[in-house]
């Protein structure tokens, strides 16, 4: 959207986006994870995360639960506060990515509109990931015990349970880990991360 503030002008960095891939021996952007809640995304986010800092790589994750406790702890989960929350992260994974790193999101992100203004903000440097497994997959992982809360009427609006979950329609990349196990979700991310972040 436009910004409210006016007399603002923006500055041009001297040091390009292009002037730090070469500097990092890789290019950077932002790896936008979207999926329920247990489809595996912070799991997948953090393993990708370790294997490429042991490759050298410049790499950082951007989690939903992490950034709830500081950049947007004063949100909840109604649409419109996912969609401020998505927003901040969109904004904030567009500087990294600028600033050379390669981000990971894990971010439910339920909403396409949510995701595809995230998107909006550097289309160049945005890929979308769709962590798959189906509802009753997660509900049997359960790894926090939140769908069975959510069962019992504890919690409002959780996904997949009583707000809705709205898949991609042409994602980057799309993870089935319902189907796949760990190693070979993460061998299909790492190969889709060289593939189109390596310079050579
Ligand atoms: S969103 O929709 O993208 O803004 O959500 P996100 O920031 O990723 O936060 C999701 C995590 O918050 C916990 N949680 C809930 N999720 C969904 N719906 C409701 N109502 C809810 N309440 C709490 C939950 O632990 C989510 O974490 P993950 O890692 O996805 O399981």
């Amino acid at each position: 959207g436009e910004p409210t503030s006016q007399n603002i002008t923006a500055v041009e960095h001297r040091v390009t986006t292009d002037a730090r891939w070469q500097a990092n021996g890789h290019r950077s952007g932002v790896l936008w994870l979207t999926g329920l809640s247990g489809a595996g995304k912070s799991t997948l986010a953090l393993e990708l995360e370790q294997a490429l800092f042991r490759k050298g790589w410049q790499a950082y994750v951007l989690d939903g639960d992490n950034i709830r406790f500081g950049l947007s702890a004063d949100l909840g989960f109604a649409p419109e506060d996912r969609a401020e929350n998505i927003r901040r992260v969109g904004e904030v994974a567009a500087l990294f990515a600028r600033a050379g790193v390669l981000v990971i999101t894990a971010f439910i992100s339920p909403y396409r509109e949510d995701r595809d203004r995230a998107r909006a903000v550097a289309p160049d440097l945005f890929h979308e990931v769709y962590v798959k497994a189906d509802l009753e997959v997660c509900e049997t992982r359960d790894p926090k015990g939140l769908y069975k809360k959510a069962r019992k009427g504890e919690i409002a609006e959780f996904t997949g349970i009583s707000a809705p979950y709205e898949s991609p329609v042409s994602p980057e990349l799309e993870i089935d880990t319902g189907a796949l196990s760990l190693a070979e979700s993460i061998e299909r991310l790492l190969g889709y991360v060289e593939a189109n972040f390596g310079m050579n």
